[in-house]
């Protein structure tokens, strides 16, 4: 469904990626793994079509689809959705209202009328209920004030309700409690189908106690270095990186 070949992307002259090949199949879940520093976050961005870098050689597609040709917005409507490590407050929005424009826009997108009233009342009352967010958020603006656990909830309804066909969730360093762990893992659980795949970005192995990934991927230094099942997520949590590291170096003569 999603083909990343060869992809290589810098930043300020800095090459990040250094060569990617992830072939994303529909009904499965990725988990991408690596040391800090690795390219993990930049994988993402550069997924989404963030412009800080750019993309030198390499294609990305989405069921035949260029999508480095195509802005953010646009890879959003084609079904990419990026859950933000960091996400933004948006005062005076609140969630409804917040919710029914990313659908018109995507509507917009593919010629269709914005979304009856009674369609989007019925849709988000499902999904608040799919992913359990608090009645008390009602009527608050987009993330204010919320605890990291609220946000991470609102993240997964979002998911719920544009319903992508790839998520990419870059969960590294955000320093997320048990509780957040638990709220995004139950809400891939839930959301996962046969027609959408997920990828899961993180640093430790803790997230993939919760979501059970089929492949595992190995990001180190813009390449990935190693490719596995589940278990290569539970041997990297005993050994750690090094070893890895040092084949990879010795490899590629860094
Ligand atoms: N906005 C940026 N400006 C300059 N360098 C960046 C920027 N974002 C990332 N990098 C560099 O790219 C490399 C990979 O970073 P990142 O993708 O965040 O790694 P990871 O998510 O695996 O920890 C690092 O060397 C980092 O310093
Ligand atoms: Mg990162």
């Amino acid at each position: 469904m999603l083909e990343i070949k060869n992809l290589h992307a810098s930043i300020d002259g800095k090459e990040i990626l250094k060569g990617i090949n992830l072939n994303i199949e529909k009904g499965k879940v990725y988990a991408i793994m690596g040391p800090n520093g690795s390219g993990k976050s930049t994988l993402a961005s550069v997924l989404a079509g963030n412009e800080i870098f750019s993309v030198s050689e390499g294609e990305i597609k989405l069921d035949g689809k260029d999508l480095l040709k195509l802005k953010p917005e646009e890879r959003a409507a084609e079904g990419v959705f990026l859950a933000f490590q960091y996400p933004v407050e948006i005062p005076g929005v609140s969630i409804n209202n917040f919710m029914k424009a990313a659908i018109n826009e995507q509507r917009k997108y593919h010629g269709l009328e914005p979304i009856p009233a009674p369609d989007f009342l019925k849709l988000i009352k499902e999904k608040k209920e799919l992913v359990e967010l608090d009645k008390k958020l009602d009527g608050r603006s987009v993330n204010q004030g919320f605890s990291g656990g609220e946000k991470k909830k609102l993240e997964v309804f979002q998911m719920a309700v544009l319903n992508p066909k790839v998520a990419v969730l870059d969960e590294t360093d955000s320093g997320l409690d048990i509780d957040a762990l638990r709220i995004v893992a139950n809400g891939v659980n839930k959301l996962k189908s046969s027609e959408n795949s997920f990828i899961i970005i993180t640093h430790y192995q803790r997230l993939l106690d919760y979501i059970t990934p089929d492949v595992v991927h190995v990001l180190y230094n813009g390449r990935i270095i190693k490719t596995g099942d589940k278990n290569l997520a539970l041997e990297l949590e005993k050994t750690g990186y090094d070893e890895l590291k040092k084949q990879a170096d010795e490899l590629y003569n860094k």
